[in-house]
């Protein structure tokens, strides 16, 4: 039972009177918990035990994201990052060697839509340690499973901008299906920027070769 301060109570098994035992109700998470685990990744959520490693790795992979996606450089920016991902509008993971369970990258459900929706749009992005390894297809194929089994989703869409080839590439490998083009779709940095629109649904997951 849940009482106004947040905090649980513990239920009573009944017996004789006791003090009852109160616990936070934090998120109590730690970095081992894998939500699935590939051949070489594994994918699990991330965690603000994680801010010193993603921190670290984001800067040493600047010039691999420049222009694309523009990540946490601060730890304050990194609470924001995370303080994101409440569960039902956005989720954030991390994927992960499987053995080491050094990070190599990222993936975010974002614009989590329920109803009669039951859609969200993902992000990414490798850490440059680790890129151009096949990593992060495995990685985001994980998230692929993860959302479309455990979370109930039915469709995962992709944004991508036309000249981010190793996007596309990633995007392909993974059968989305490219479903059109929006000029002026997104503004990054105060400009309106063009992208395609790729998506899959659970049903196209299933006809996948191999
Ligand atoms: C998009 C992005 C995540 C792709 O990362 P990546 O490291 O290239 O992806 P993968 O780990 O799946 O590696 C795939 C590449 O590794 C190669 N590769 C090498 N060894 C491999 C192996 N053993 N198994 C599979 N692929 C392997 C593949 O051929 C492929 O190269 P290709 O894209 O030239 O065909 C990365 O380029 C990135 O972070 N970009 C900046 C951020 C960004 O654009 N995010 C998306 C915004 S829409």
């Amino acid at each position: 039972m849940k009482r106004r301060d947040g905090r649980y109570r513990a239920h009573s098994r009944g017996g004789p009177k006791r003090r009852p035992v109160y616990v936070q109700s934090v998120r109590v998470e730690t970095k081992a918990v894998f939500l699935r685990q590939g051949r070489r990744v594994a994918l699990r959520r991330i965690t603000a035990y994680d801010q010193e490693e993603f921190l670290g790795l984001v800067e040493s992979s600047r010039t691999l994201h420049r222009p694309w996606i523009t990540l946490p450089g601060t730890p304050d920016e990194f609470d924001d990052y995370i303080g994101r991902f409440d569960g039902l509008s956005a989720d954030g993971f991390v994927v992960c060697l499987a053995k080491r369970q050094s990070m190599v990258g990222f993936v975010n459900l974002n614009e989590i839509v329920r109803g009669v929706y039951q859609r969200g749009l993902i992000g990414y992005g490798a850490f440059a340690p680790n890129a151009g390894r096949g990593y992060m297809t495995e990685g985001v194929d994980l998230l692929l499973d993860y959302a479309f089994t455990e979370l109930g989703l039915h469709r995962l869409e992709a944004d991508i901008q036309p000249g981010n080839a190793a996007s596309l590439n990633l995007v392909r490998r993974l059968r989305f299906q490219r479903e059109g083009f929006s000029p002026a779709f997104i503004c990054i940095r105060g400009k309106w920027v063009d992208h395609e629109r790729w998506a899959i649904t659970r049903e196209m997951m299933d006809t996948r070769p191999g």
